[in-house]
Order: C-alpha cells, then sequence, then structure tokens
C-alpha cells in the first residue's frame, strides 16, 4: 500500500483537477488518491494512512463541499483517532464573489481534524491573496493551500509547487524527491 493518500471533494472539477496536479507530483506508487464522492467508504479507510491530503472546495456560505458533509458528521459523533497522523489541507475558493468566506472550508476541516488528534501542517503566508475574510486564516496565516481557479488559475501551479516545499519537512522525503 502507497504510504500516503489524497481525499478530496470537488463539486464543478476544480479541486479534482487539484487533486490530479498533486498526485501527479507524488506519483501513484506513493500516493493514493480517492474521490470523497465515488470511492470514500468510511474513516477506516483514512486511518490506514499515515500521511494525508485533503482536498475541499468552500460552498454555501462558508461550507465544506457536499461530499464532505456526512463523513464529517459522522466523524464528530464517532472520534475516531487520528493521533500520530500527518495531515494537509488544500481546496479551492473563489475570492471576487465570496471574498467573505474565501476557502473558509479549510479551517471547519482544520478544526474537525485537530480535535480528532491529527497534525495539522502546510501552513502558508497570506502574501498574494486577496480577500475580506477567510474562516481558514489563524496566526496570520491559512491553515492549507487555497487555490482560485476562477480569478487567479495563472498563480495556481506556483502556488502549488510553492506548498509542495512547505510540506517537505513533514511528509516522507522519498515522496517529496518526486516533486
Ligand atoms: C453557490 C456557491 C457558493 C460558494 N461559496 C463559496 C464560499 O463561501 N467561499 C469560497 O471561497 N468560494 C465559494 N464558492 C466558489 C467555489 O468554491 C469555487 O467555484 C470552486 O472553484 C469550486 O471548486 P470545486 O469544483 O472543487 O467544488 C461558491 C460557489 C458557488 C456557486
Amino acid at each position: 500500500m502507497a504510504k500516503m493518500a489524497i481525499f478530496y471533494g470537488s463539486t464543478s472539477g476544480i479541486t479534482a483537477s487539484l487533486a490530479t496536479k498533486i498526485h501527479e507530483y507524488f506519483g501513484e506508487d506513493l500516493c493514493d488518491i480517492y474521490s470523497m464522492e465515488e470511492d470514500f467508504d468510511g474513516v477506516e479507510q483514512m486511518l490506514e494512512y499515515d500521511y494525508l491530503l485533503f482536498g475541499c472546495s468552500t460552498w454555501g456560505a462558508g461550507e465544506v463541499q457536499n461530499d464532505w458533509r456526512d463523513p464529517l458528521f459522522d466523524m464528530s459523533i464517532e472520534k475516531p483517532d487520528f493521533s500520530g497522523k500527518t495531515i494537509a489541507l488544500f481546496g479551492a475558493g473563489d475570492y471576487v464573489t465570496h471574498g467573505e468566506n474565501f476557502v473558509s472550508a479549510l479551517g471547519i476541516l482544520y478544526d474537525h481534524f485537530q480535535k480528532l488528534g491529527a497534525t495539522l501542517v502546510g501552513e502558508i503566508p497570506l502574501d498574494g491573496y486577496t480577500y475580506e475574510y477567510s474562516f481558514a486564516v489563524r496566526n496570520d496565516k491559512f491553515v492549507g493551500l487555497p487555490i482560485d481557479e476562477v480569478n487567479e488559475s495563472d498563480k495556481t501551479d506556483e502556488r502549488i509547487a510553492n506548498w509542495l516545499e512547505v510540506l517537505k519537512p513533514h511528509f516522507p522525503s522519498t515522496s517529496l524527491e518526486a516533486a
């Protein structure tokens, strides 16, 4: 089994395409990839891995993408143990139309998995981003990687590459040598 896995939820395919790009960096020998809509069977699937990348776009007014809703609810009841797991977050948003809640779903996932004992990594500086408010900002950093393909698609590849650098000390070095 691969050492790490990506789980992503995506309504219009944007976070799915980010997940695919990130997966390409790691390669399929090192990293499995699961769509929350099509492949997710239960939290035990996540707990098989020590290193996890969770992708989730923001919908509604600062809410998680639909395919994450029931799994997060179930986990909030069952309280699975994520201690010892390293998790990094990424997801799509839209800072022009939804700048009052820009990528806020990342903040919801951050709080959720921190409560379950995980170590969250992959925070990045706010530099270069514009928004009014984001629940994904803590201590003057984003808790994960925000991507805005609607308005700033020209910045996506560089943002992903910079983020993979941030992950390097925290994820298996063999995985990130591919990056
Ligand atoms: C009804 C609606 C609500 C949205 N709400 C938010 C929001 O609160 N915050 C945000 O950053 N983006 C919001 N967005 C933008 C989406 O997150 C953005 O289009 C994203 O690229 C979708 O990614 P996906 O295809 O992976 O689901 C919203 C979009 C729609 C259509």
